[in-house]
Order: C-alpha cells, then sequence, then structure tokens
C-alpha cells in the first residue's frame, strides 16, 4: 500500500510530470467526481495495466450540475477516497480548486452539437458542455497517454470519444464496463440516497434492460417491442421514467423502427429524490 501523492495545484501538476517525464513512465489517468465505489476502483485497476503510472483526480465540477440539480449535496468522501486509492497503490491523486480549473475570467466551453442532443440532454441542458470542457482541461493538464472511462455513463463515453477524435488529440480512450451489484444495480455515487424500498424498486431498472436483451437474443428486432420490454419491468409506481431508448452503440443514432445495426438500450428514471442512469449494449449472443 502506497499513500498516493496529493497535487493540488498546477505548479505540483508540474513537478509530478517533471519527475516522471525522467523516468520516461507512460501515464494513465481516471477522472471522477469522488464518493468513490468499486467502479471507480474498477477503472483504476485497468489504468494500471495500461500505463506505468496512475493519477486520479477528484473534481466534483461545478459546469456539469444545472442550477436544480445536487452540486451541493453531491456525496464529498476525499479522506475515505485517498485511502482506497492508496490500497491500489495509485501514484497521484488530483485534487484541483475550483479556481483553479475554471479561474476569474474563464470563457471557453466545449459543445457537441449532436450526440449531446437527447438522452441525457434533454433533462439536463448544458450537462455536457460541463463534462466535455472538464475532461479536456484535465486531460491536458495531467497530459496522460490514455484514460479510463465507463460504459456506466455511455452518452458520456461517447461524447468523449467524439470530442478527442474531432479535435485531433491522440490521447487513447479506453471504456470500461459497468461494475454492478450482484442483484444488478449498476455502481454509483448516488446508491447512498436510496432507502429501502427504493433500493428494491431500483434493481428494477436492470431487470428491465436484461429482459430486453433477452428479447433481442431471441430475435425481436422492433425497436418498440424491445423498449416495451423493459417497461413491462421498470413502469411500475415509485419509478419515474425520464427515457428508455434503443440507440445505435457506434454513435447514438435513433433507428427508423427496426434494429438493424448493434444497439444498446439506455434509460434515465428518478427513484424518490435520486436520478438513475443505466444501460445495456444488447448482443445476439447468448451471454
Ligand atoms: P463519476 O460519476 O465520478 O464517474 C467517474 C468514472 O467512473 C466515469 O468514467 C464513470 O463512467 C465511471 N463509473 C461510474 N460508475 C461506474 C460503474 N458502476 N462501473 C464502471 N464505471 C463506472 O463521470 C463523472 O464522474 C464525471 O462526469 C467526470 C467524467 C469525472 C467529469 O467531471
Amino acid at each position: 500500500m502506497g499513500v498516493p501523492a496529493t497535487l493540488i495545484s498546477l505548479a505540483e501538476v508540474s513537478e509530478f510530470k517533471k519527475a516522471l517525464r525522467q523516468e520516461q513512465s507512460t501515464i494513465a489517468f481516471v477522472p471522477t467526481l469522488g464518493a468513490l465505489h468499486h467502479g471507480h476502483l474498477a477503472l483504476v485497476r485497468r489504468a494500471k495495466q495500461l500505463a506505468d503510472r496512475v493519477v486520479v483526480s477528484i473534481f466534483v465540477n461545478p459546469t456539469q450540475f444545472g442550477p436544480n440539480e445536487d452540486f451541493a449535496k453531491y456525496p464529498r468522501t476525499v479522506r475515505e477516497d485517498i485511502d482506497l486509492l492508496a490500497t491500489l497503490n495509485v501514484d497521484a491523486v488530483f485534487l484541483p480548486n475550483t479556481a483553479t480549473i475554471y479561474p476569474a475570467g474563464y470563457q471557453t466551453y466545449i459543445t457537441n452539437r449532436r450526440m449531446s442532443v437527447g438522452l441525457c440532454g434533454t433533462s439536463r441542458p448544458g450537462h455536457f458542455d460541463g463534462v466535455l470542457t472538464v475532461v479536456m482541461k484535465l486531460v491536458n493538464i495531467i497530459g496522460c497517454d490514455v484514460a479510463v472511462f465507463g460504459k456506466k455513463d455511455y452518452q458520456q463515453l461517447k461524447l468523449i470519444e467524439q470530442m478527442f477524435r474531432d479535435l485531433n488529440h491522440n490521447v487513447r480512450i479506453e471504456p470500461l464496463d459497468t461494475v454492478r451489484e450482484p442483484d444488478g444495480l449498476a455502481l454509483s455515487s448516488r446508491n447512498r440516497f436510496l432507502s429501502d424500498t427504493d433500493r428494491e424498486l431500483a434493481v428494477r431498472l436492470n431487470v428491465g434492460l436484461r429482459a430486453a436483451a433477452a428479447a433481442y437474443q431471441r430475435g425481436e428486432n422492433k425497436v418498440d417491442t424491445l423498449v416495451e420490454e423493459f417497461h413491462k419491468v421498470a413502469k411500475v409506481g415509485g419509478i419515474a421514467l425520464e427515457y428508455a431508448e434503443i440507440r445505435r452503440q457506434a454513435d447514438l443514432e435513433s433507428f427508423e423502427s427496426m434494429v438493424d445495426q448493434p444497439p444498446v438500450l439506455l434509460i434515465a428514471a428518478k427513484i424518490g429524490q435520486t436520478r438513475l442512469i443505466d444501460n445495456l449494449e444488447l448482443d445476439k449472443t447468448i451471454g
């Protein structure tokens, strides 16, 4: 177990990078909002396989939260987070202040004009501008060779891949499968806000996704029927569904009425006050 270096200022990051350059090490980077769980830790483990050194950032990025969202009450558990990262021998944790990322007079934001429209973009206007902007800045500050992201935030992952492609940035983006509770609920920092009854309802989101996946594997290709399989399980009192949509895995475009390319079913729902998202890449192979 090695306590990671904590880097707060840009000068501290520069010093750290100087040392790494001397030893010619490669860097894998895992950006997070903190409140770390086993999903985040799986990204860190993957990062360790991909480069000599691993840097994790913990930054609750204000620009990706809307005015009525949970920025103020987003869980902040930095001490526990660093302890967890120490058990994985992470080399450094970047913990910037807001003024370091957005100094007075800050003006530049990155906007995706297509893939950010719809799905989470509908209920969270401006959210992805905040995500893309901070991810670009963090990747540039750390100067990593590879950055690891979870498929749990599928639209976010696809937007990040698109951004680096569009802007000719040669960082490698490594996607990782969603880590789940034994019953299928996707791990999320927000799960801690679910009451016991909410928690029982929440599993239906994943059961519904798997019902749709099973129908697809049986040969069902109609978009509406596949979504209906999800609704049959998840449209119950206590779950306020925001969206359930089948999109193309490659670019998140919609299908006409029949699935004719690898699909992903993406969903968002509010249970109590907690907003949850999940998705499943539907697959023809029986797994
Ligand atoms: P956060 O929600 O903390 O997630 C950080 C990373 O962990 C993201 O890549 C996310 O997809 C991944 N992750 C979360 N839950 C996961 C799970 N159950 N299994 C696998 N991976 C999971 O996403 C963000 O932070 C922010 O938007 C960020 C990219 C850091 C920009 O501020």
